[in-house]
């Protein structure tokens, strides 16, 4: 495994369990040190220590990942239901579907850890959680400028369903998976823009195109839309 400090023996040993309010200050601890290593603060709008407790309290929804070192990956998962910030509402979910939303939110990783693909980790055990639960339309938002976030969640499955602006003016794309359904579209008529492209993405998202992958050329980040044939929406 790739990081610094641990002993070899200690890196390649890790744990995903569920944290409890004991954690409260190593994820704040972590959370800080991701923020302060962040090139881009718009990348990554943080939890605030509140929500945090809140998440931490309601032990099932916080996700950590753990080294010989202590904590080095978080994620958290939240149900909203009724509440205003449901991001079924963005995408005019029906109200039975509202109920069956799962948010995955605040993700994040030691910056001496990253490449050990804790994020995908995160979200492979995040989904089996949710299932166990008995959601089915997981949801999250991902910055357009976040290409390791928007790579992982594309490789999980997720797919650009929408692009708005969130948390006080930053702009998110929200991606969506059924994890009640085996999806394998097949993809027509690709289109690939520039992430920061914004008008383009809504032009496409209009037209019925889901985003389903991301690369980086000369041109900076790139998003690949394209319509389903199995026409999932
Ligand atoms: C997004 C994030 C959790 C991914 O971390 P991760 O699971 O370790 O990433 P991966 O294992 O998929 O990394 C794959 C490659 O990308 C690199 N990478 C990952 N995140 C990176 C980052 N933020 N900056 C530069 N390189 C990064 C890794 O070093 C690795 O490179 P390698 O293949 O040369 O070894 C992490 O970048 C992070 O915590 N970012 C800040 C918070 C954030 O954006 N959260 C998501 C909000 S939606």
């Amino acid at each position: 495994m790739k990081g610094r400090g641990d002993s070899h023996e200690a890196r390649s040993k890790y744990i995903i369990r569920f944290l409890t309010e004991y954690d409260l200050q190593d994820v704040i601890k972590l959370q800080e040190i991701v923020l302060h290593d962040l090139k881009d603060p718009e990348i990554y709008y943080p939890a605030s220590q509140e929500k945090l407790k809140k998440y931490l309290r309601e032990k099932t929804f916080a996700l950590g990942v753990l080294t010989g070192g202590g904590l080095i990956g978080f994620s958290c998962i939240n149900i909203p239901g009724d509440e205003p910030d449901n991001l079924g509402r963005d995408l005019a979910m029906s109200k039975e579907d509202l109920k069956e939303v799962a948010h995955i939110k605040f993700s994040f990783v030691h910056p001496d850890y990253r490449g050990n693909s804790f994020q995908l980790k995160l979200i492979k055990y995040t989904l089996d959680v949710i299932n166990s639960i008995g959601c089915c339309h997981v949801l999250c938002t991902v910055s357009p400028k976040n290409y390791y976030s928007l790579r992982n969640m594309f490789q999980s499955g997720f797919l650009i369903k929408e692009i708005t602006k969130k948390y006080g003016g930053l702009i998110r794309c929200i991606l969506f998976k059924n994890i009640c359904i085996s999806a394998h579209p097949t993809w027509q008529d690709v289109m690939i823009i520039k992430s920061s492209d914004i008008e383009a993405h809504k032009k496409l998202l209009n037209e019925g195109f889901l985003g389903f992958n991301v690369s980086k050329d000369q041109n900076g980040i790139m998003i690949h839309y394209a319509r389903s044939q199995t026409g999932d929406k």
